[in-house]
């Protein structure tokens, strides 16, 4: 067996510990793993797959990033060519990376990739090609699994960055407003806001109304709380929906979503006369080294790739329900984002904490 190894889209910390799995559980079975480098453009656009085997996985499970590189701008079906002119068009170069797969004589290909990356996976299969996914990202936003790898670091990352603000929030009686990552879901504000103890959490899940916002900082004036901490999802928006912020790229490329901190900061620096200042964490929530959970999450997600292989269980994800490893069909889960439940327990404890969540 010849296993390829493809790693897309936004990088996560974990991705390596994948990597490292699935090439020593194939080598445990004499097969010979190759990672494609760059997403899929080691195989499109350059002569880029790598041999991949115990010496060249040794000793990278903690590093964040991955060894083989990733793209979001790499997708076979809608792929960016640049014009002799310059211009950007946007062509379907999928059969061409199908042919390429089997002219490098591989059998299966391991994708480890977050929404977009199984959606590629899944009109590659549906064209013959013989795939097993891994979920990964750090919004968390995969549905058909509990967990993606690379969202307890990018929390973990989140909760250090409230727990330095409070301290100098309260020394200067400010507002600070830290925004996060997720998209268009609130796990990371979620999780971090409420483990490190923020005032108001504005999720996309939950519309805010501003003026509730205020409320919540002005009562913690009142009882001589002279700072509040505000944690906002940058995929957050307000009940009258004109406080989003979506920034578009070129063709083909994804919405880049961004700004909504400042917006919100400024806004409760009006109505409430407070000195307000932002944070936008930003990549630092998908940089690093993995924490033990995503490390081992990684592992058995790659170790559960290859066992999917050796049983044919091609077109599917392998996932984390309850404390063990299951396999999803692609067609369950492609286009179907998951996002916070609002009755989730999570949320009610955020409630009777007595955190606004602006609504
Ligand atoms: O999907 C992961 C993620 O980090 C999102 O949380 C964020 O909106 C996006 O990727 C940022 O993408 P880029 O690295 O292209 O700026």
């Amino acid at each position: 067996m010849r296993i390829a190894i493809s790693t897309g889209g936004g990088d996560a910390p974990g991705l390596n510990a994948v990597i490292r799995a699935v090439v020593l559980s194939a080598h445990h079975r004499g097969w010979r793993s190759y990672g494609i480098q760059r997403g899929y453009e080691g195989l499109l656009s350059f002569n880029g797959v790598v041999p991949l085997g115990p010496a060249q996985v040794r000793g990278i499970t903690h590093l964040g990033g991955t060894i083989l590189g990733t793209t979001n701008r790499g997708n076979p079906f809608h792929y960016i060519s640049r014009d002799e002119d310059g211009k950007e068009r946007e062509i379907d170069r999928s059969d061409d990376l199908v042919s390429a797969f089997h002219a490098s004589g591989f059998d299966a290909l391991v994708s480890i990739g977050g929404d977009g990356s199984l959606q590629i996976s899944h009109e590659l299969w549906k064209k013959g090609l013989p795939v097993v996914c891994v979920p990964k990202t750090i919004d968390n936003d995969v549905s058909g699994t509990q967990r993606s790898f690379g969202f307890d670091t990018a929390v973990s990352t989140a909760t250090e960055a409230i727990d330095r603000l409070h301290s100098t929030a309260e020394s200067h009686d400010r507002v600070m407003v830290v925004e996060l990552m997720g998209r268009y879901a609130g796990w990371i504000a979620l999780y971090s806001g409420v483990s490190g103890s923020a005032d108001v959490i504005l999720l996309p899940e939950i519309p805010f109304n501003i003026e509730k916002v205020c409320d919540k900082i002005r009562s913690r004036e009142a009882a001589g709380r002279r700072f509040s901490i505000v944690v906002v999802a940058e995929g957050a928006r307000s009940i009258d929906g004109n406080v989003e912020l979506v920034e578009r790229r070129g063709v083909g490329t994804v919405d880049r979503l961004g700004g909504i901190g400042s917006k919100v900061a400024r806004a409760i620096e009006v109505y409430t006369g407070k000195e307000t200042r932002t944070l936008v964490l930003g990549h630092l929530q998908r940089g690093g080294s993995p924490t033990t959970y995503d490390r081992l999450l990684a592992l058995r997600f790659g170790a559960a790739a290859v066992r999917a292989i050796a049983e044919g269980a091609f077109g599917k994800m392998v996932a984390l329900r309850g404390s063990d490893i299951a396999q999803v069909p692609l067609d369950e889960i492609v286009g179907r984002p998951k996002n916070v439940p609002l009755d989730s327990d999570t949320i009610v404890t955020a409630r009777e904490l007595g955190i606004s969540l602006g609504d």
